[in-house]
């Protein structure tokens, strides 16, 4: 069967990633989480001292740059790809709120954008690929066969992020994850460069109320109708 590109969009925490890597595995696509590109970069800059109090050294990120290396690796424990930066996983570290906290400003400079989006391009050009992120269907592949923009309200999200936090040992509070949740979407939808919005021909899907099966349901059920 013909291979497609699917570019999942969305708001932050809404549950993207566990809907495209669900319907990579069972339709046997690559999938790649671009937002943890972006927390890769965020990671190397704490691991560096590149943040000010409350701003980014970006002479000196932009020097470092070709010292960045991304890339991901499968997991066969959890059958799920993980995060490298220059060779050592660092999938559990970009997580956390270190990261979650800083990740939105990095996102909006301009050369960090352009590294990542010609990297993205690159590892979607044989196609076959479901990729999540914020400008996946607007700005990586705007030719993609597929496009979902995925929404759910704020609360819902803080929620979400608040189990899988606590789930992990890390005992952040639910008012703090609701506060970083906002000020993501405000930054993510407020940058000037690729800032997210939906893409005109993308299907937009709220799941504040559907399961976890439900969604990947709908998800393949969008798949099959576009590889008929
Ligand atoms: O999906 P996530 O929460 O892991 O994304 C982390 C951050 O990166 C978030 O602030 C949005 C940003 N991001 C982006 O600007 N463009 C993407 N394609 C993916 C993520």
């Amino acid at each position: 069967m013909k291979k497609i590109t699917i570019a999942i969009d969305g708001h932050s925490s809404c549950g993207k990633s566990t809907m495209a890597k669900d319907l990579a595995r069972e339709i046997g696509y690559i999938y790649i989480d671009s937002g943890a590109m972006y927390r890769a970069v965020t990671y190397y800059c704490l691991q560096h001292g590149l943040f000010t109090e409350d701003n980014v050294k970006l002479d000196a990120l932009q020097a470092a740059m070709p010292d960045i290396h991304i890339s991901f690796k499968l997991n066969e424990q959890t059958g799920r790809p993980d995060t490298y930066l220059n060779d050592t996983c660092i999938e559990g570290e970009i997580r956390g709120m270190a990261v979650s906290s800083r990740v939105s400003l990095i996102a909006t400079i301009g050369f960090v954008r352009e590294a990542m989006v010609a990297l993205q391009q690159e590892m979607g050009k044989e196609k076959g690929i479901v990729m999540d992120g914020r400008d996946i269907g607007t700005t990586v592949f705007p030719d993609a066969e597929l496009k979902i923009f995925v929404t759910a309200s704020a609360e819902v999200r803080a929620q979400r992020r608040f189990d899988e936090l606590r789930a992990k040992g890390d005992d952040a509070s639910y008012e703090s994850i609701l506060e970083n949740v906002k000020e993501r979407d405000r930054i993510d939808s407020g940058r000037a460069v690729s800032p997210l919005r939906k893409a005109d021909d993308a299907i937009e899907l709220d799941n504040s109320l559907m399961t976890i099966p439900e969604q990947k349901a709908w998800l393949m059920e969008k798949f099959r109708l576009c590889t008929i």
